[in-house]
């Protein structure tokens, strides 16, 4: 069924709550829908919102936004010890986490609490606590609006990455996402290794899919700000790549440095938080604008803040660690 609204102010629509205008606004889902659109009234300039939790915008919208809101999860079926499940993209990614630990399926459990939903999740191959989208996506269904033919990719036609898929670089504005399918497993399967996990994991009398999944919900909680009380976007930034030569000169100076592997394994992965906090940057603010004071990778908007402001803080952040690294960081978040 088709919502639609004109003129519509788009404050509760983004997680970083601020204040813009779009010119038109659809609520869809079924694809059908889409290709009565495209093929009928095709929209000259459209986007997709999701759950508007990754994204700022700077600026009214003069096109037409297309909101995915189907519900909706199946189990397909069963392979030896996996299961094969389809999820719409309108379900909260958080309560598909919640439905997989409630019937003992194992695979996305340390993506708990991540905010947003199923359908933005391949986009930028959301990721925690050593666990990324990708790992479990089988397929992805959606509308092809220059082809107008509904389809799907596979894992592999993704070109998952860091925070990086097909659908941010071929696929952005033509591609439409309305349902996932990912591949689930009644084996237990804790993966403990990232930073405190494994501690408050066994904190919790050990590694069950509920004891996990609290357990990584609560050190979201002491770390990252509630976006429903301080608008934010989650990471701002992406942690930054850079080749080995690079991170080891920064190790000569600062040896207590976090570094991880990198997919390239000429280069390594550096945190971007740590970098915005040795920076000095941890809990300042300009403004209605801040740095998040436990998270130095969350930038947030403590009331009022326009995109535009959010946009002039990151600038100051990112030449502030250029100046003191020679770093150059990068924005998560999709800047409209
Ligand atoms: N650090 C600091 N100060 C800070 C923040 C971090 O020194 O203010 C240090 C930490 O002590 C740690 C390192 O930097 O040694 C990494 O920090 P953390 O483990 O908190 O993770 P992150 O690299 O800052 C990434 C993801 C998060 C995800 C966490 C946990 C990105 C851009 N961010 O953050 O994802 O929850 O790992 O896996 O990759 C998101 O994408 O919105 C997000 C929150």
């Amino acid at each position: 069924m088709i919502r639609e609204f004109s003129e519509i102010n788009l404050l509760d629509r983004n997680s970083f709550h601020v204040e813009q205008r779009a010119a038109r606004l659809i609520e869809f889902d079924r694809w059908e829908e889409l290709h009565t659109l495209f093929t009928t009234q095709r929209p000259e300039r459209w986007m997709v919102l999701s759950g508007g939790n990754n994204i700022l915008f700077t600026q009214d919208y003069d096109g037409l936004i297309l909101t995915p809101v189907a519900q909706g999860i199946e189990l397909l079926r069963k392979e030896g010890d996996e299961v094969l499940v389809r999820v719409e993209a309108g379900v909260e990614w958080d309560d598909l986490v919640a439905w997989a630990v409630a019937h003992e399926l194992w695979g996305i459990e340390n993506l708990s609490l991540i905010p947003g939903k199923v359908g933005a999740a391949p986009v930028q191959n959301i990721g925690a606590y050593g666990c990324e989208a990708k790992d479990m996506i089988e397929r992805v269904l959606g509308y092809d609006t220059e082809l107008c033919t509904y389809t799907a990719l596979t894992r592999a036609e993704c070109a998952f990455g860091y925070r990086d898929s097909i659908f941010k670089r071929a696929l952005k504005g033509r591609w439409i996402i309305t349902a996932v399918e990912i591949r689930l497993s009644l084996r237990a399967n804790p993966q403990l290794g990232y930073g405190d996990v494994a501690r408050e994991v066994e904190a919790r009398g050990g590694a069950t899919l509920k004891n996990i999944r609290e357990a990584i919900s609560d050190i979201r909680r002491s770390k990252l700000p509630d976006t429903n009380l301080l608008g934010n976007a989650g990471s701002f930034f992406k942690n930054p790549v850079v080749e080995r030569s690079v991170a080891e000169q920064l190790l000569a100076t600062y040896p207590d440095m976090p570094h991880y592997p990198a997919a390239d394994p000429d280069c390594i992965k550096l945190a971007a938080g740590w970098l915005i906090d040795r920076a000095g940057l941890k809990g300042t603010r300009c403004g209605a604008v801040g740095v998040h004071d436990r998270q130095a990778l969350v930038l947030v908007n403590h009331g009022g803040a326009t995109g535009s402001e959010v946009i002039a803080f990151a600038h100051h952040v990112i030449r502030t660690v250029k100046e003191r690294f020679g770093i150059e960081i990068e924005p998560e978040v999709n800047i409209i």
